[in-house]
């Protein structure tokens, strides 16, 4: 019983990813914006699924390969948590960070390289150092040698993007974290970026809207056609999802207990239970 537009995405996404899995690709469809709203749709699925990539005529005669359904990402560094995710089907990639890695107490190398043999997508380490490219990009070559799905989380500021050009210039890709403003993402994004971590709750919490910047960033990647994609970090509801959809943002990074909520409306509850009471009440059987 899908209730909820979070309910719809995760339906939707489930079952697209799998048919798109089975094929062998991401499938092909093509997506338009509401005029006004910001609010993508769908349309035109050769499967009849929502997930993948469209070819996209950039006008030049080059064509674009562009997304079309929002990647989920786990925001952890516990072990656990990951394994379950992995095993709903739903996890595309990891983020981590210093905070979340020191909670769970075990090594740094060790955990990221446990990470990547859970997880076949992007998982971000990050460096420590922030006001030395130098040493940012040691820092970085030591986590990309863990695996070839590391991908490294830099802080942003003028050292860090220092180092986000020379490792985009390697081919090593790189998470740009701690953008609150469409200037630090345009700035990122202008460095080579593999991702733009937006982060949302943190600006809520201090009684701003977060998700303004996610938006603005979400139209200059698309308007200046970068590669950068948009990752809505610091998640800290469903309500954020929901408004991540609206924005079109290519990637969420969603702590467990969010994931979780995800699933969950009384609705869809309420439903199954009478479903199923009915069911048993009126004999009904599979025979
Ligand atoms: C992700 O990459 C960020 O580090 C994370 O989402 C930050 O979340 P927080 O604001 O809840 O710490």
């Amino acid at each position: 019983m899908v209730v909820t537009l979070q309910d719809a995405l995760i339906l939707t996404y489930t079952s697209a990813k799998r048919n798109a899995l089975r094929r062998g690709s991401g499938g092909v469809g093509s997506r338009k914006t509401t005029p006004g709203t910001g609010m993508p749709f769908f349309l035109s699925c050769d499967s009849g699924t929502l997930f993948g990539t469209t070819a996209e005529d950039r006008g030049d005669g080059r064509v674009r390969e562009r997304q079309i359904s929002m990647k989920f990402f786990i925001d952890s560094a516990n072990l656990n948590e990951i394994k379950q995710v992995a095993e709903m089907g739903l996890v595309d990639g990891v983020t981590t960070n210093p905070s979340l890695l020191a909670k769970e107490g075990k090594g740094f190398k060790a955990t990221i390289q446990e990470i990547c043999s859970i997880v076949d997508g992007p998982v971000s380490a990050e460096v420590v150092t922030s006001d030395n490219a130098e040493q940012m990009l040691k820092e970085a070559h030591i986590v990309s040698s863990w695996h070839p799905n590391v991908v490294v989380k830099i802080p942003f500021g003028p050292e860090g993007m220092k180092a986000v050009k020379k490792l985009s210039e390697e081919g090593i890709k790189t998470n740009v974290t701690l953008l609150f403003s469409v200037p630090q993402a345009l700035i990122a994004a202008k460095a080579g970026a593999t991702f733009l971590s937006n982060f949302v709750g943190r600006v809520d919490d201090l009684g701003g809207e977060g998700m303004v910047a996610v938006r603005d960033s979400v139209n200059m990647v698309h308007e200046y056609e970068f590669d950068s994609e948009v990752l809505v970090a610091s998640v800290r509801s469903p309500q954020h999802i929901v408004e991540a959809v609206r924005a079109g943002a290519q990637i969420a990074t969603i702590p467990f207990k969010i994931l979780e909520l995800l699933y969950k409306h009384p609705l869809t509850t309420s439903g199954i239970a009478t479903f199923t009471e009915d069911f048993k009440k009126s004999g009904l059987n599979f025979d």
